[in-house]
């Protein structure tokens, strides 16, 4: 059984996207850490985020659902050893983050993911982790792979570390350790990337430094704060709203309101390479729990100019990188991605995912070791192919949504990943108009 989405005529109407998946990962999280009950709204329910929330749970906390995204979230301050393996599923977010959260504990943990999540690089946490003083032993056949057994220290050490890949996910989990480790923990990024861990842990309570350093940032942190429970609202989630704006910028007779972007320099490079594809109007700029937004307004674009992501903009839209091929696919001219080579390691190759995606589906596209290069058809991608999704909630998303302006409808192997991060996606995309069914 495949699920087919077939060429419509428009996409139409007002949509706010469900919440934000790294805020949602990291105020379960912090709130789990922090002393006291903390009130959450907009979290995104999806199931990465259920299983950082039941993770939370086995550690200690109480995490209750009391109505749609509205979560009440008591921690103590601490974390214990939980009496089960802790199954982050497929969220390399959960399992990153959650790691550094832990590591200032003297608890140990036995952790496991997917088949997705168990053949990705664990490495690039763990080795700042163990120099801090945390102590790892694989359980699975691959070195620095789930599954693992991680034992925490309340004696961790601070470090001064340069991450050698630009990752937030590192970034997040050293501050997270730092959190309970003696001395000033400091992270060098070369370039900086998604600065929600920052932001939030200063909502919790927390001092956090920043200053600029070459091309990014240094972040440091001082050992030995309790984090304070706190209200936060989470923000809708650009990473899904690409996919609507995407569609609405394929479809020329479209009038689409998205409520509710992100505007955060970290997080909105797919926006801002868009809006120098077509004309989009930002409208509306207010603020909700510490990040700027605005309301999104496409109105029949009619074409899509093709433009070449510069490297320092990769980092801002790394998880958005497949529904922009899908836009370069339709766009006039060439595009070259490049600079991009952590795609490699997302849920799926996102390279290799990306480029047969594409080509099953008639586009004329070459892979390179770190991006791709894509001959834009100038509106009409032919269509017709079988997308294999490789476990990816994003891929099949992008190829649903090459299909509604295909010159014939594209199918998808498989679509229960899109449960991970936007369990409202086949309502709101019936609710534009697009025809999506299973075949
Ligand atoms: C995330 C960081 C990014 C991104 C992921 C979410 C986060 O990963 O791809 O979807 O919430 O910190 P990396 O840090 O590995 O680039």
């Amino acid at each position: 059984m495949v699920w087919i989405s077939s060429p419509v005529s428009s996409i139409s109407g007002d949509i706010t996207p469900p919440g934000d998946k790294s805020c949602s990962h990291r105020a379960v999280l912090f709130a789990a850490m922090a002393d006291g009950v903390s009130h959450i709204t907009g979290l995104l329910e999806g199931d990465d985020v259920l299983r950082t929330a039941e993770a939370c749970r086995q550690l200690g906390a109480k995490v209750e659902r009391k109505g749609a995204g509205r979560w009440v979230v008591s921690g103590s301050g601490g974390f214990a050893t939980p009496p089960e393996t802790i199954d982050f599923g497929n969220s390399g977010t959960g399992s990153r983050l959650m790691m550094g959260a832990m590591a200032g504990y003297n608890l140990r943990v036995s952790l496991a993911g997917d088949q997705s999540l168990s053949g990705r690089p664990m490495d690039r946490v763990l080795n700042p982790l163990r120099e801090m003083g945390v102590v790892t032993s694989d359980l699975g056949p691959e070195a620095d792979k789930l599954p693992l057994v991680l034992c925490g220290s309340s004696q961790l050490k601070a470090i001064d570390y340069t991450p050698p890949v630009a990752s937030a996910q590192v970034k997040s989990c050293i501050l997270l350790a730092g959190l309970n480790a003696q001395g000033t923990t400091i992270v060098r990024e070369p370039h900086t990337t998604r600065d929600h861990t920052e932001r939030m842990l200063r909502g919790f309570g927390a001092e956090v430094g920043c200053t600029p350093g070459g091309d990014g940032q240094i972040v440091s942190i001082e050992g030995g704060q309790a984090l304070k429970a706190g209200d936060f609202t989470v923000p809708a989630d650009p990473s899904s709203a690409a996919f609507l704006i995407a569609a609405a910028l394929l479809s020329p007779g479209s009038k689409l309101s998205i409520d509710g972007h992100m505007m955060n320099e970290t997080r909105n490079g797919f926006l801002r390479m868009a809006c120098q594809m077509a004309d989009i109007d930002l409208a509306d700029p207010r603020e909700v729990s510490g990040e700027d937004i605005v309301t999104v307004r496409i109105s029949g674009p009619d074409g899509l100019r093709a433009v070449n992501p510069p490297h320092d903009i990769v980092p801002a839209m790394i998880d958005e990188f497949p529904i922009f091929a899908v836009l370069a696919a339709f766009a006039d001219g060439e595009t070259r991605v490049t600079g991009a080579k952590e795609l490699r390691v997302k849920e799926s190759d996102r390279i290799k995912a990306t480029v047969k995606m594409l080509r099953v589906n008639g586009v004329e596209v070459e892979e390179l070791e770190d991006g791709f290069v894509v001959q834009g058809c100038a509106g009409k991608v032919p269509g017709g192919g079988i997308v294999e999704a490789c476990h990816d909630h994003r891929i099949a998303m992008s190829a649903l949504i090459m299909g509604t302006v295909s010159q014939k409808p594209v199918a998808v192997d498989d679509v229960s990943m899109i449960n991970t991060s936007y369990p409202e996606f086949f309502a709101h995309l019936a609710q534009l108009g697009a025809d999506i069914r299973e075949g």
